[in-house]
């Protein structure tokens, strides 16, 4: 033949020679799992958008933690339902409030699994909203001061990592005070830096009853339209003291990710969000596509557009097909 090409083949031939030349690969350590913790007793309720994502009540969260840490995974982030909601969503920094009760519990039966937890006010408020509502918008100063109480009151229960999820401008810098002046200097922030207001959140809202009762977010929450955006972004958080980078959600956004992951330095973490997961569960559930193989290859692909974590509803099933493929 008188052509030249490559032989591009000869390093597909075998299992072998495939597995030494990828570049990429996923382990339990690389996922986070949400937990949706409710304020009942004796509830394990399915959320009916999400096949196999469960609210549980404090007395039967315990056994679900032991499965996640049998799994391999290393942290969890919670979510809470509480019983009660008001205008400032004061149990989101009460003492006694459902994240802090689940987060004290957890950290006592399993001292080494990772508590994340979740700084926002929207479960909380009786209006579904991130903030505090003045003519009929979030407010931004005076959220802050909620929100640093919410991040303060969740490290004094014991959490690990400080994920604030609510869009505020200068969240970071404000919680990064509250939490270095209460004495929590080495609790690093896990910042929603990049949080797109998405028709993807669908299913968590039904998951947290966290909806808005009026209007959306995207006065807060970024156009999904905009790239640029999205670096000024990471860059303040950066400056502000972010410890980590969520992108939010992944999978339409694999292109911001890899951004991300170009102009900073810190773990990014890939939030691989509700309607991602339903639509996928959904398909499985008709025999459309091959469950295993579709979430494998997404989560894989959020690790190859610069992803250094993955926070997953598929952390528990990734984890064990990982687990029976080695
Ligand atoms: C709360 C919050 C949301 C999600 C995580 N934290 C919902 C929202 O902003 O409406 C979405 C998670 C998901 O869809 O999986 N601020
Ligand atoms: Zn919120």
């Amino acid at each position: 033949m008188n052509v030249t090409f490559k032989r591009h083949r000869r390093l597909r031939k075998t299992a072998a020679i495939r597995e030494m030349v990828r570049e990429t690969t996923l382990s339990a350590n690389d996922f986070i799992y949400p937990l949706f913790v409710t304020e009942e007793t004796n509830k394990k309720t399915e959320v009916p958008s999400m096949p196999g994502v469960f609210q549980y009540s404090l007395d039967r969260l315990n056994d679900e933690v032991a499965e996640v840490q049998k799994l391999g995974i290393r942290a969890i982030i919670l979510f809470g339902l509480p019983h009660h909601k008001d205008e400032i969503g004061s149990e989101a920094f009460a003492s006694h409030g459902i994240i802090q009760q689940a987060t004290r519990q957890i950290k006592e039966a399993f001292p080494n699994m990772l508590v994340i937890a979740d700084t926002c006010l929207c479960e909380f408020t009786d209006h579904g909203h991130c903030g505090i509502i003045r003519e009929g918008d979030v407010v931004n100063d005076e959220s802050l001061t909620l929100l640093v109480r919410t991040a303060v009151s969740q490290a004094e229960a014991g959490a690990d990592i400080i994920a604030p999820s609510n869009m505020m401008d200068g969240f970071v810098a404000a919680i990064r005070k509250g939490l270095d002046e209460a004495g929590y200097v080495d609790v690093p922030i896990m910042s929603y830096a990049v949080k797109y207001a998405s028709a993807f959140y669908g299913p968590f809202r039904d998951a947290a009853n966290s909806a808005p009762a009026f209007g959306d977010r995207k006065t807060y929450q970024m156009d999904p339209a905009n790239r640029e955006e999205a670096v000024r972004e990471a860059t303040s958080d950066l400056e502000e003291g972010a410890d980590f980078l969520i992108v939010k959600p992944a999978l339409s956004y694999l292109d911001i990710v890899r951004d991300v992951k170009e102009m900073s330095n810190v773990p990014i973490v890939a939030y691989n969000v509700s309607g991602e997961y339903a639509m996928v569960k959904a398909a499985a559930q008709n025999g459309w596509v091959n469950e295993r193989a579709i979430v494998l290859e997404k989560l894989v692909s959020m690790k190859r557009a610069g992803a250094t974590l993955i926070l997953t509803y598929f952390a528990k099933d990734a984890a064990q097909w990982l687990y029976e493929e080695t």
